[in-house]
């Protein structure tokens, strides 16, 4: 497993591109099984994530190319409908491919995500509703088997919680089903509006775009989506922003989306990061102290709980009492350790982290649990004194592209290398 090695304390400089949207890549790739012929995506990242998708995919019976950040996907023969345990252990996402396979094919087996480190993230609610359009769900061996004679059947389904792959498994499930699905409480992140964009272009009939209250009329048969575009990744844009916030400098980010990022942008403002905004890059630096502020992750448009690692590392760097409330996760403090290995002050009271900011860090060897803690030991490593080495980062090639790349280009000093066994 390799290690990233970063030299601390160095002011950023320059510009990065940010690209497409891993949360939204996934969904729209297994959306691409609802019909047969060949379907064009762009903007799609290159991501371990991605590949494991499209791995996925094909072991499905897909066929796909990518030609730079363009992916085609051919899923004239889907014939197998089990998405296996060593492929959704590795990425819990996997469960989207429950609904359109069984709108597609009628069948679908697939295996329980199982725990992983941010908490439990069951799949009940998906099966709740799709159960309620007509699918029968038995339980055996670690894998949900769903099955439907014929087309599933709209119905009125309502989420507990709004759940941001149950939604997207829901509507991939809803547009081929007989007759009208009402989905109340539905998640409203912006990749949620992007699947809605590629399922209308293939002839879906959607409407509540970017409300919790959805309708899908279902039909018959859809046609491929030509020229899909991905939107920009709101979670690597964010990194990118709290980075320069911890280490200070200027730069210009591009390819991005201020607009998908409200609340992000209104707490860096409020704790003294210099923020600019144009139609689809930012302008963002910091040369004064840090202000502490306090966090509560929400569903979207509140403050995202894939950048709340993130925050706390940037908040251990302001002077002040910082609290940060996790609302979404029951287990997602698993950086704490890590950040307090470099001198943060963190305490952690059930679902909050209260960050005691002292303005400085020491460089030290951490290890990664997840993808967004390893984000946030990279946010720390940059503006920490001295090296800072951090282990297992595949959890870090799961959803940031080119990120020793990216960050070179903006004057940190960053390697990866080999961990000895
Ligand atoms: C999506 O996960 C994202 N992943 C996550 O990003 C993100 O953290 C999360 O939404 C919340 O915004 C993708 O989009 C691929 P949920 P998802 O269903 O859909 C509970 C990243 O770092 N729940 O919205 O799996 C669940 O346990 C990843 O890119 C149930 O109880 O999250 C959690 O507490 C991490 N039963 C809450 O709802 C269910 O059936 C929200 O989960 C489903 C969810």
């Amino acid at each position: 497993m390799d290690k990233i090695v970063i030299e601390g304390c160095r002011p950023l400089k320059g510009e990065v591109a940010i690209s497409g949207a891993k949360n939204a890549a996934l969904p729209l790739i297994t959306a691409t099984l609802l019909t047969s012929g060949w379907h064009t995506l762009h903007n799609v990242p290159d991501l371990r994530d991605t590949r494991t998708i499209l791995a996925l995919l094909a072991s499905l019976g897909a066929k796909w190319e990518r030609q730079g950040t363009t992916v085609r996907i051919n899923s004239d023969k889907i014939e197998n409908f089990e998405a296996s345990y060593d492929l959704v252990k590795t990425m819990r996402a996997s469960v989207l491919v429950l609904g359109p396979l069984l709108a597609r094919l009628g069948r679908a087996r697939v295996s329980l995500p199982g725990g992983c480190a941010i908490g439990a993230r069951p799949i009940d609610l998906h099966v709740q509703a799709l159960a309620k359009m007509g699918a029968d769900f038995t339980l055996e061996g670690g894998y949900v088997d769903g099955s439907v004679k014929g087309r599933l059947t709209g119905s009125t389904v309502y989420f507990d919680i709004p759940t941001v792959t149950g939604t997207e498994n829901i509507l991939m499930a809803a547009v081929l089903a007989k007759g009208t699905t009402i989905i109340k409480n539905a998640a409203k992140e912006p990749e949620i509006g992007n699947l809605i964009d590629m399922l209308t272009a293939m002839g879906a009939r959607i409407r509540g775009r970017d409300t919790d209250l959805l309708q899908v009329e279902g039909v018959k048969k859809l046609r491929p989506a030509e020229g899909v575009t991905i939107i920009a990744d709101r979670i690597e844009t964010g990194t990118y922003l709290i980075a320069l916030g911890a280490a200070g400098g200027e730069a210009k980010i591009t390819n991005c989306d201020p607009s998908l990022l409200p609340s992000l942008l209104e707490k860096l403002r409020v704790a003294g990061v210099e923020i600019e905004e144009g139609r689809s890059w930012i302008r963002v630096g910091r040369t004064g102290h840090l202000r502490s502020i306090d966090i509560k992750t929400m569903p979207f448009p509140g403050f995202p709980t894939d950048l709340q690692a993130q925050i706390m590392a940037l908040m251990t760097l302001s002077r002040g009492l910082s609290v940060i409330t996790e609302t979404i996760f029951e287990n997602r403090f698993m950086h704490v350790a890590e950040l307090r290995r470099m001198g943060a002050d963190i305490r952690v009271d059930g679902h909050s982290a209260i960050v005691n900011g002292h303005g400085r860090l020491l460089g030290a060897p951490v290890m990664a649990t997840d993808l967004r803690a390893s984000a946030s030991l990279v946010v720390a490593a940059l503006a920490a004194e001295g090296t800072t080495e951090i282990s297992r980062v595949y959890h870090l090639d799961r959803g940031y592209e080119d990120l020793e790349g990216k960050l070179t280009r903006l004057g940190a000093v960053i390697r990866r290398v080999k961990e000895t066994q």
